[in-house]
């Protein structure tokens, strides 16, 4: 077991989420609404989904309550600074109260990029997660959000940060304060079950991500590593099903549960997997889960010298064979990540990475603030030692 100092060993932890769980739940937002005291919610989802019955399962459900929502979709795989902009205008002119967040990250990270802007007069930008750039917000105008995830993995229903793309510099920016977080989240596995396969793994994949990340960050954080492993067993439980059977409750319950823990474990920190797919999605408009799921193996090579105590307790809890738990743990994820047909190369999923852009994305992934939590401190070498061997 590491050790610590515990006589001058201070920390912070938190985890604050009110969750309403179960299969149907979708019915219950007018007493989510009541809950959090909104009464003009705007509602916030992504293109894809505008036309989907689980939104105007949402509508009617409101109106039959006699609440009159709004509605906003403008909202971009990788949603930018100008989605959150127009979004804010909608809750202006429409006098909305509270957000309403439905869809998977992308929905997700806009809606609560708008919720806190409502109440801002800086530029988005002002608000990156650097240093205390998060005192700068006006934390009396910014709105409620309920959060309805119709993915399992990316968490952000769980966290206080969005990820921006600013179209100007290429960057994915993380938009940050402790009151981003959603007042209540309804975890409804029925919202998930349209997931198409290929999303489902890949989302699925970035909640595996988050719980080994967390897992692998250092520092001393039990409760983080509880959550981190009871979610990676879950996920090595349910993920193949969720993908090959889309319609089973359980296994999707069960990955909207693991996602959930994951994301609440990454406040421990993520690493090297986050700091590369950040850049790389901003530049090539990729899917961050698949990016994780393409890096993943890679990173945990790369960082297996400093992890053998967390992948002994993985390796357990995974009841994985072998004398080398590194090496069973890294053959259970290249396994998994084959089992549920995601890609084994970036160029395999379609991201060609010249060699004139390699520079650019180390520097890119160093300055991002996930680099910070990689368990072998990241430099120059490291990083593109990393990106290569993805390539
Ligand atoms: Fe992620």
């Amino acid at each position: 077991m590491t050790e610590y100092d515990f006589a001058n060993l201070q920390t912070r932890w938190s985890f604050p989420t009110l969750v309403w769980f179960g299969a149907g739940r979708l019915s219950d937002l007018p007493g989510a609404l009541a809950e959090i005291g909104g009464k003009a919610p705007l509602i916030i989802t992504d293109r894809g989904l505008a036309a989907s019955s689980i939104i105007t399962g949402a509508q009617q459900t409101l109106k039959a309550a006699g609440i009159a929502s709004g509605f906003f979709c403008e909202v971009q795989p990788n949603p930018t600074g100008e989605n959150v902009v127009a979004g804010c205008e909608v809750l202006r002119k429409g006098g909305h109260d509270c957000v309403i967040a439905i869809g998977g990250g992308s929905a997700m990270d806009a809606a609560k990029a708008v919720a806190m802007m409502a109440g801002q007069t800086r530029p988005l930008l002002d608000f990156e997660d650097i240093g205390d750039n998060f005192r700068r917000v006006q934390t009396n105008g910014m709105l409620p959000v309920i959060a309805l995830p119709t993915t399992a993995g990316t968490g952000s229903e769980f966290g206080r940060s969005s990820v921006i793309t600013d179209t100007d510099s290429h960057r994915k920016v993380i938009i940050f304060h402790p009151k981003m977080l959603p007042e209540l989240v309804i975890l409804d596995p029925e919202l998930t079950v349209g997931l198409p396969p290929v999303l489902t793994a890949a989302t699925g994949m970035d909640a595996l991500s988050h719980a080994l990340e967390a897992l692998c960050a250092p520092g001393w954080h039990p409760m983080a590593d509880g959550l981190a492993l009871t979610a990676l067993k879950m996920i090595d439980g349910a993920l193949a099903s969720a993908y090959s059977e889309p319609g089973n409750l359980t296994a999707r319950s069960n990955m909207l549960v693991a996602s959930a823990m994951a994301c609440t474990a990454l406040q421990k920190g993520l690493g090297a997997v986050h700091a590369l797919a950040h850049p790389l999605g901003a530049r090539y408009d990729a899917h961050h889960g698949m990016l994780n799921a393409v890096l993943m193996p890679h990173v945990l090579r790369f960082n297996l010298p400093a992890v053998s105590e967390q992948m002994a307790t993985l390796a357990h809890e995974l009841r994985l064979k072998g004398s080398d738990p590194g090496a069973a743990v890294l053959s259970w994820l290249e396994t998994l990540q084959a089992r549920v047909d995601m890609p084994s190369s970036l160029s395999k999923m379609g991201v060609g990475v010249g060699e004139t852009e390699i520079p650019g994305l180390v520097a890119d992934a160093l300055r991002d603030p996930c680099a910070l939590g990689n368990p072998i401190p990241l430099n120059e070498a490291g990083v593109e030692q990393i990106l290569r061997a993805a390539l």
